[in-house]
């Protein structure tokens, strides 16, 4: 009897759902390489990538390597809590250069998004001698115990896992409700800090209404609590200045960044002002890798290239790109900051977000969905694309809404 031939592909899909487990959630594409925004499978087709990595190529595939390289020779992990190195010293450098505001400031750096937005809570508590957080409606912050407290969307992320860690409240992005939620649930005495998204990204790329920022930091300082940024998507150049903050002109307190930070390697920051920071005791920080030299001498490439005037002004151009296009589709609204742009279709189901995704890969474009109800379409392309590549991403984006409203 004739076999038929397995593509590579479809033999490391088997394998997957052999060996993987089935709570990762995982698409059909296997990856053999990547350069900039495009990327090759195993069987060798080749695809527009507008997902960089799930956001964390920021300045492109490939974009660190030289600098990785460089470090790989070197030493690979010390342990910084046993030799320091010059790589984490000279990251922290950078992101009190980059903070978005006058005040001195100290970093720690770690392997997660999530584990850094954890960090950022024990540190407001100490800081603050407070037990409580409070974060919004639509917030991602992460799937460790803390963040999935914080975290505002049950299935997939909370479903069945658990009791939660205590003492994290909720509240709409307005002013009168973070009221309410003081008034009503826990009193401003308590509430060490706010954990809050610039742009929300999981939640369907919702910008914070432009007043808010302000209006919360105002509330935040009049009782002493912390307000923490979590720039972990949409940070590092993602809406065009280096911190998406930036766009509403206030100094957090603490910031955690993370995904494009480590250019394709583990590494979040939590940067914050001096006082704050250094309100915990020598030990009360650290972990075995955080900050690992290799992350840390892409993240030194990385920032030194989203803190250029070109990088922002490429950043924007891209933006107004996209979002032309996205609105000249008229499948929905289409929102964002800078280049950090989606689309969210009116059916309140995922079906619809899910065939255009589908349709996208089978055209060659690795598209992303996210929102509450999985109908927002988000663009996560590496800032590096040139005109004509963004062009051809666009335009089987297009096709793509064709071909899932014709199935
Ligand atoms: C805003 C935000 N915070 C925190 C996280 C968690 O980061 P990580 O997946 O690196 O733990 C994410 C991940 O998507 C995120 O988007």
């Amino acid at each position: 009897m004739a076999t038929t031939e397995r593509t590579a592909s479809e033999r490391i899909v088997a394998d997957r759902e052999r060996y993987v487990a089935r709570g990762v959630a995982t698409t059909p594409l296997v990856v053999a390489r990547a350069e900039g925004a495009r990327l090759w499978d195993v069987d060798g087709r080749e695809y527009v990538d507008f997902a960089g990595g799930l956001g964390c190529q920021n300045t492109g595939h490939g974009f660190a390597a030289a600098a990785i390289h460089e470090q790989v020779d070197r030493y690979l992990h010390q342990c910084f809590m046993v030799g320091m190195y010059e790589p984490y010293v000279e990251v922290c450098k950078l992101l009190d250069e980059l903070w978005p505001g006058e005040s001195e400031t100290r970093s720690l750096l770690l392997n997660s998004g999530a584990e850094g937005i954890e960090n950022a809570v024990k540190i407001a508590r100490v800081a603050t001698g407070r037990p409580a957080a409070i974060a919004f409606d639509h917030a991602f912050h992460g799937r460790t115990n803390l963040t999935m407290a914080l975290t505002a969307k049950v299935v997939p992320y909370k479903d069945g896992f658990g009791p939660f860690t205590p003492d994290v409240y909720r509240a709409a992005l307005d002013i009168d409700d973070v009221h309410r939620v003081l008034k009503q649930d826990v009193g401003p005495d308590q509430v060490a800090c706010v954990v809050v998204e610039p742009v929300q990204g999981e939640g369907g790329f919702i910008p914070l209404p432009t007043e808010f920022p302000r209006q919360l930091k105002e509330l935040c300082d009049e009782h002493g609590i912390l307000y923490v940024d979590d720039e972990v998507q949409a940070g590092v150049g993602r809406t065009g200045p280096v911190w998406a903050i930036e766009h509403y002109g206030i100094e957090p307190d603490l910031l955690v960044s993370g995904k494009s930070l480590g250019g394709g390697l583990p590494l979040a920051g939590v940067t914050g002002k001096a006082e704050v920071m250094d309100a915990v005791k020598p030990g009360g920080l650290g972990g075995t890798f955080g900050g690992n030299p290799l992350a840390c001498a892409a993240a030194v490439a990385v920032l030194n290239e989203v803190r250029a005037p070109e990088f922002r002004a490429r950043a924007e151009e891209i933006g107004m790109r996209i979002r032309a296009r996205l609105e000249a589709l008229s499948v929905g609204e289409v929102r964002g900051l800078g280049p950090m742009l989606a689309v969210e279709l009116p059916e309140k189901t995922p079906e619809r977000a899910s065939r255009v995704t589908v349709a996208a890969r089978e055209r060659g474009l690795v598209l992303l969905s996210c929102g509450m109800y999985g109908n927002v379409i988000r663009i996560l392309v590496p800032l590096t694309i040139d005109d004509e590549l963004l062009e051809r991403g666009l335009g089987l984006l297009e096709e793509a809404f064709g071909d899932a409203d014709a199935a």
